[in-house]
């Protein structure tokens, strides 16, 4: 199969030096598209700002904002059998990206900054997926399983992958598999290639 992944965070960029973005790390996205390698599978990682090396024979592209990621997918899903949405896309971006650093001491007053919606990128891609297989991600705090159902309808995701917030960074995470018939399969305390392993195996 061709298989998409996308892994890491995005960063929204306020000004040269700084921006939004958030914890992710990008192992299990790295981990996903490794698995998939070595089950024989074609596959493209698309990755945000991260540390980590390519897996070996998989073809990878870099961005950083979440609109460089929704045009980079829009290009590859087309031509994917699969896709895996394990970004941690940020929601929201500054209204605009200064051309020079922020004076915030010097603009006096309490510093605010506008932010607009990025695009739900899953949701734009995975509208008409046809015979596509579409894997989402959640990360919840509270209310986990409701939530996550929730998105994977919402999305059109066949299968969503349910996490804590100690997924992030870590070598090993905690998960709750769950498909649009509701079936659910815990993985408890597993290393993430193990859990990508398992998620590859959903698309086979
Ligand atoms: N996602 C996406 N585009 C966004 C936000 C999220 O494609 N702008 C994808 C993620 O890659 C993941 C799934 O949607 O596969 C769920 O992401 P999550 O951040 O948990 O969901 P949100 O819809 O952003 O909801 P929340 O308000 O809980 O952050």
């Amino acid at each position: 199969m061709r298989i998409l992944i996308t892994a890491g965070p995005t960063r929204e960029y306020i000004d040269p030096v700084r921006y939004l973005s958030n914890e992710s790390s990008g192992k299990m996205g790295f981990a996903l598209a490794a698995a998939a390698k070595r089950r024989g599978h074609q596959v493209t990682l698309i990755a945000g700002p991260v540390c980590l090396a390519t897996p070996k024979g998989v073809e990878r592209i870099d961005v950083v904002s979440a609109r460089e990621m929704l045009a980079v997918l829009r290009e590859r899903f087309k031509d994917s059998d699969a896709l895996i949405m394990a970004a941690a896309v940020a929601d929201f971006r500054p209204r605009r990206r200064l051309r020079g650093k922020w004076k915030a001491k010097e603009d006096g007053g309490d510093p605010s900054i506008d932010l607009v919606e990025n695009p739900d990128l899953l949701k734009t891609v995975a509208r008409r997926k046809g015979e596509r297989k579409v894997v989402a991600f959640a990360l919840e705090t509270s209310q986990g399983k409701r939530r996550a159902r929730a998105k994977m309808a919402a999305k059109n995701a066949d299968w969503i992958v349910l996490n804590g917030a100690e997924a992030l960074g870590g070598d090993r995470t905690s998960v709750t598999l769950m498909d649009r018939a509701g079936n659910e399969l815990e993985l408890l305390d597993r290393a993430k290639v193990q859990v990508a392993r398992v998620v590859i195996g959903l698309l086979e």
